[in-house]
């Protein structure tokens, strides 16, 4: 029997790099997506190979609307079908209310919602072929309501619509699942202080890790009885404070 292949956005670096790895040892045939981490793609496609994996990277650009069916088409073509779609590319926008553009709305919106929707239309039929999965990577912003946080949190609450309607509109062909990471990774250059901070406001006291992320979708992947979840893995933040 061939092995699952799996989609997985965002894959050259940070989050979407550690679900990658993940699926791979697990021995999926993992299609690496990258925009402008090129090098980050290969590195991941090289990390795959280590674990006894196989990967090839594959460039998109999820902001242009047209990209998504494309990249599906892509990725069928290149290893014959697809069992799992990972959505973890995204955008993060931080701009407090009152200096929000349009723009800056409609990218965000394009980037965590439209594209993500996009490539679940047209990975559908494929998935279905395989009773494959969709797996979404929302975010416990999507329950904080901190100022610079607001847009991007209705994107992310959006994820976690889509991730249920998904569910049923698709079923039972298709499992929709979503996992809601917390603080997982510090933005790049951030200062340790942010993360001690970050920590303290976290129930189980400490940060997570990619690693964290990568371990729930995997199991969402193969959870043969779940659709329609949303998995926390947020040490708790979900719960307030
Ligand atoms: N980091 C955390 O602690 C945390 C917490 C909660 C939720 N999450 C969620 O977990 C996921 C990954 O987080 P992260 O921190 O690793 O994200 P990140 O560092 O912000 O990386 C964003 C990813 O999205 C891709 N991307 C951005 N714009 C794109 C475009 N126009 N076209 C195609 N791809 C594009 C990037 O690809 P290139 O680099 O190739 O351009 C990159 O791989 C996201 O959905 C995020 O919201 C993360």
């Amino acid at each position: 029997m061939s092995p699952p292949v799996a989609l997985v956005t965002g894959a050259g670096r940070r989050v979407g790099q550690a679900i990658a790895h993940r699926l791979g040892a697990a021995g999926y045939v993992v299609a690496v997506h990258y925009h402008g981490s090129r090098d980050g793609a290969d590195d991941t496609v090289r990390l795959v190979a280590a674990a006894g994996g196989r990967a090839f990277a594959c460039r998109a650009d999820l902001a242009d609307p047209a990209t998504p069916t494309a990249l599906v088409a892509d990725v069928v073509a290149q290893a014959g079908g697809l069992d799992l779609l990972v959505n973890s590319a995204a955008s993060w926008l931080r701009a407090p209310v009152g200096e929000v553009t349009a723009g800056q709305f409609d990218a965000s919106v394009a980037m965590n919602v439209r594209a993500p929707f996009l490539l679940a239309q047209a990975a559908a039929p494929f998935l279905a072929a395989r009773h494959g999965a969709i797996v979404n990577i929302a975010d416990h912003l999507a329950y904080d309501w901190s100022s610079p946080y607001l847009v991007h949190g209705v994107g992310k609450g959006a994820v976690e619509h889509l991730t249920r309607g998904l569910a049923r509109v698709l079923a039972p062909a298709v499992r929709v699942n979503a996992v809601a990471p917390g603080v997982v990774l510090l933005p790049d250059g951030a200062e340790p202080a942010v993360g001690d901070a970050l920590a303290a406001g976290t129930p189980l006291g400490r940060i997570g890790s990619p690693d964290d992320v990568a371990d729930a979708v995997r199991y969402l992947a193969t959870a043969r009885y779940v659709t329609g979840e949303v998995l926390h893995v947020d040490g708790g933040r979900h719960l307030g404070r």
